[in-house]
């Protein structure tokens, strides 16, 4: 699968990924759709179990279903305890890009390798409190490095801009080792948040309630990805 933009997004490499969770769960095969319509590059997707955040939503079985309604990559961004009991059932049912958190990881290295092995990309995830130097060991294992700006749990947060000084350092340590790793935003990012997280050198912005609660899908996603 080709993941990166076409030149229908106006040739910027900035992937826009809405996070299923503020979408209308009643219509979400319709959700999905209107959104991969509306010019989306990945659909993201929350899994929560209630212990590593304070907040429960869906499993695999929902993902394989959520595979069935869209063409693009699934961008599974797991908050559990224990991923690695979990790791073969995400990419069975039809996980593109799986990542996982670092805090309360004890094995980080064999996860992510593992995820590799499974023949999909991994990546890793740093709560706002989380400092970036803690991923440096890690990070030639790493194809995208997701930085949160709210505390995980739920969607419709606010930003919190001190994580833009995070982005720009991963950003530079990425640049000045020659790596290929994708930064990710996740967390109360909408237009006025956008150019921001761009500017510090994120290259996937998610976004739920900023995509899911406007009227124009097509126009929000193209303000994110271009304004
Ligand atoms: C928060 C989730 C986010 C969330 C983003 O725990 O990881 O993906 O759904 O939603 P907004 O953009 O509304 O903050
Ligand atoms: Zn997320």
């Amino acid at each position: 699968m080709n993941y990166e933009p076409t030149a229908k997004h106006g040739g910027k490499l900035i992937k826009i990924a809405p996070s299923i969770l503020s979408a209308d769960f009643r219509n979400l095969e319709e959700e999905i759709r209107k959104v991969e319509k509306a010019g989306a590059d990945l659909i993201h997707l929350d899994i929560m179990d209630g212990h590593f955040v304070p907040n429960i939503t869906f499993g695999p079985m929902v993902v394989n279903f959520i595979r069935l309604c869209t063409r693009l990559p699934l961008d599974v961004h797991l908050m559990i305890d224990n991923p690695d009991l979990y790791l073969e059932k995400f990419v069975e049912a039809g996980a593109d890009y799986l990542t996982v958190h670092l805090e309360g990881n004890r094995h980080l290295h064999r996860t992510l390798t593992r995820i590799k092995t499974l023949g999909v990309k991994n990546g890793c995830v740093l709560n706002p409190a989380t400092p970036f130097c803690l991923v440096k060991p890690v990070i030639g294992e790493i194809d995208l490095l997701l930085l949160m700006s709210v505390n995980p749990g739920f969607g419709g947060q606010k930003f919190i801009p001190s994580i833009l000084d995070k982005v720009k350092e991963a950003k530079k340590f990425i640049r000045d080792n020659n790596l290929k790793i994708e930064i990710e935003v996740d967390g109360g990012v909408n237009s006025s948040a956008a150019g921001k997280v761009k500017q510090a050198g994120a290259t996937i912005l998610v976004a739920g309630d900023a995509v899911f609660k406007s009227r124009d899908y097509k126009k929000i996603i193209k303000e994110l990805r271009e304004g």
